[in-house]
C-alpha cells in the first residue's frame, strides 16, 4: 500500500474546508483546505505574515472564521467547539509559561485547569519533567530559563491534558542548532509513541522536511503547494553545488568541463544543479583534480523557502518583517 493510499483509508484529524479571514478589508485567509490523517505530522510552512498563526487560531477555537468549516478529532469548529477544545493542545508562538512559578508548578497549573486531581496532576507534572529533561530544574523560577527551555516547557504544559492533536505554532524559532534537534526528537517520539497527530507551522523547509509527512505552503491567505517534502523538492530545482576559481580561464575551463549553464563572471563562480551528496561532491573534485584546475572555493546549497517561493510564484518572499521581532515576544 503506498503512503498516499493508506492516508486516504485513514481517519481525518483534521478536516476543513473553506477557511477565510479578513480584518478590515485585507483577506488574512483566502479559503484554506486541510487534510490532516491521525497520526501524521503536517507542516504549514509560510513567511512572515503568510497567514499561518490565523490557521492555528482558528482551528484551535481561539477565533472565529469568516466563511468555511471544520473538524477537529471529529468534532465540528462551531457546533462542538468543547469536544474540539477537549481533544487539542496548543503551543502558540510565543511561550505562554508564568515566569513567577517554577517549572513545577506550571505544569500543575495546567493540570488543575484539566481537573486531573491532586495526586494524577503531580505524576503526570514529574512525568513530563523528566521525559522533556527539566528534572534538575523542576523547582527553579521560570523566569531563570532560556529560550530552549521554556519551550520545552511550553510544549510539556500542552501535552498535560493528554491532547490527540496537537498544534505547534513555529516551535523551534528563535532556538539554537541543538535546542532545535532536541524539539524535532521530542516532536517525533510524540507520534511515534502515543499516535499523536500535529499540526506545525514554521518558516523553515528543512524543517518541514525533518518532521513532516506532508507539507503545505502558505502565501498570502492561499495554499500555493501541497504535497510530500520530497514532492516539493522535486518542483524546487535550487540544489547545486557553487565552485569559486581564481581566474577567469579556470572558470571557463571548468564551465566546458561540467557544462555547466549557470556562471557568474565578476564573481568567478559557477553553479552545478545537482542532488549535493556526498557521491557527487566526490565526482566534482575528481574531475577537477584530473583536468587540473583547481577551485578556491565549494558550497552546497540546499533549497530553503527563498527557493520555495521563486519556483513556486516566481517572485521571492515578500513582507518579510527580520526574525529579530520574533526573539522578544511579548
Ligand atoms: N488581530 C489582527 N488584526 C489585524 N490584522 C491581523 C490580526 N492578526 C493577524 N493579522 C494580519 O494577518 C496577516 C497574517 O498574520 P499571521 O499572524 O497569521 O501570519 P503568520 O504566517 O503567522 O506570520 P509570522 O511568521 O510572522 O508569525 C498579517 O498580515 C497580519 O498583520
Ligand atoms: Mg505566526
Amino acid at each position: 500500500m503506498t503512503t498516499a493510499t493508506r492516508d486516504r483509508t485513514r481517519t481525518l484529524a483534521i478536516d476543513a474546508t473553506g477557511l477565510t479571514k479578513s480584518y478590515g478589508d485585507k483577506k488574512v485567509l483566502d479559503g484554506i483546505d486541510l487534510r490532516i490523517p491521525e497520526g501524521t505530522v503536517f507542516a504549514l510552512l509560510g513567511p512572515n505574515g503568510a497567514g499561518k498563526t490565523t490557521t492555528v487560531q482558528i482551528l484551535s477555537t481561539l477565533i472565529t472564521a469568516d466563511a468555511g468549516r471544520a473538524e477537529i478529532a471529529g468534532h465540528d469548529l462551531t457546533g462542538a467547539a468543547d469536544g474540539v477544545r477537549r481533544s487539542i493542545g496548543v503551543t502558540g508562538q510565543f511561550a505562554a509559561v508564568d515566569n513567577l512559578l517554577t517549572a513545577r508548578e506550571n505544569l500543575i497549573l495546567m493540570a488543575d485547569l484539566h481537573h486531573l486531581g491532586r495526586r494524577e496532576g503531580r505524576r503526570r507534572a514529574d512525568d513530563l519533567l523528566a521525559r522533556f529533561d527539566l528534572t534538575e530544574v523542576a523547582h527553579t523560577s521560570v523566569v531563570t530559563f532560556s529560550g530552549g527551555m521554556r519551550r520545552k516547557l511550553d510544549l510539556a504544559m500542552t501535552l498535560v491534558g493528554d491532547p490527540r492533536v496537537i498544534f505547534l505554532d513555529e516551535p523551534t524559532t528563535g532556538l539554537d542548532p541543538r535546542s532545535r534537534r532536541i524539539m524535532w526528537e521530542i516532536i517525533r517520539d510524540l507520534v511515534a509513541d502515543r499516535g499523536v497527530t500535529i499540526l506545525l507551522t514554521t518558516q523553515y523547509l528543512d524543517e518541514a522536511d525533518e518532521l513532516a509527512d506532508r507539507i503545505a505552503v502558505l502565501d498570502h491567505g492561499t495554499l500555493i503547494a501541497e504535497g510530500t517534502a520530497d514532492e516539493l523538492k522535486r518542483r524546487i530545482p535550487g540544489a547545486h553545488i557553487r565552485l569559486r576559481f581564481a581566474d577567469v580561464h579556470r572558470l571557463d575551463a571548468a564551465a566546458d568541463l561540467f557544462r555547466a549553464t549557470s556562471r557568474n563572471d565578476e564573481a568567478l563562480t559557477l553553479n552545478i544543479p545537482c542532488d549535493p551528496g556526498i557521491p557527487t561532491l566526490r565526482a566534482i573534485l575528481d574531475a577537477l583534480d584530473t583536468a587540473s584546475i583547481p577551485a578556491e572555493e565549494l558550497t552546497v546549497h540546499t533549497p530553503d523557502l527563498d527557493d520555495v517561493f521563486l519556483t513556486l510564484t516566481g517572485r521571492p518572499q515578500v513582507d518579510h518583517v527580520p526574525d529579530s521581532r520574533k526573539e522578544n515576544p511579548r
